[in-house]
């Protein structure tokens, strides 16, 4: 059974020298990335569409395995959590996310 991770969970995502790619063939989408998310704030990430923003979220999440490198969160390596554990404890919010458009109408007397 998958440990838990710590708690309380402070939220501290350290990425280190994340190199990650879709097929031993094809190119590295991420070069090696390395930085921190500090946990108790939302972390905006920002790029040019194809910089890696989705593989980033992919690798967050082990949808897909880091060909080097590894991302630990408040001190636990990402494959010694449980997928539900990890899946269930991120949130996204991706980019054009629906919301609402045009104008509200009033309505009164009805819920
Ligand atoms: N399933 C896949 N198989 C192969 N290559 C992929 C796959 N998904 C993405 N890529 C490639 O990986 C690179 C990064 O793509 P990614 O989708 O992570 O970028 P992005 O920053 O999320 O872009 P966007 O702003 O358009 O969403 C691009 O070159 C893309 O073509
Ligand atoms: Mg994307």
């Amino acid at each position: 059974m998958a440990p838990p991770l710590m708690e309380p969970s402070h939220g501290e995502v350290d990425i280190v020298n994340l190199q990650v790619r879709y097929a031993p063939h094809m190119p590295l989408v991420l070069r090696g990335l390395t930085c921190t998310l500090p946990g108790g704030m939302k972390t905006g990430i920002v790029g040019r569409t194809g910089s890696g923003k989705s593989t980033l979220v992919q690798a967050l999440f082990r949808i897909i395995e880091p060909a080097v490198g590894h991302i630990v969160i408040d001190g636990v390596h990402i494959s010694k959590i449980g997928l539900h554990d990890l899946r269930s404890r991120l949130s996204i919010i991706p980019q054009d996310p629906t919301m609402f458009e045009g104008t509200r109408e009033e309505q009164s007397g009805s819920t």
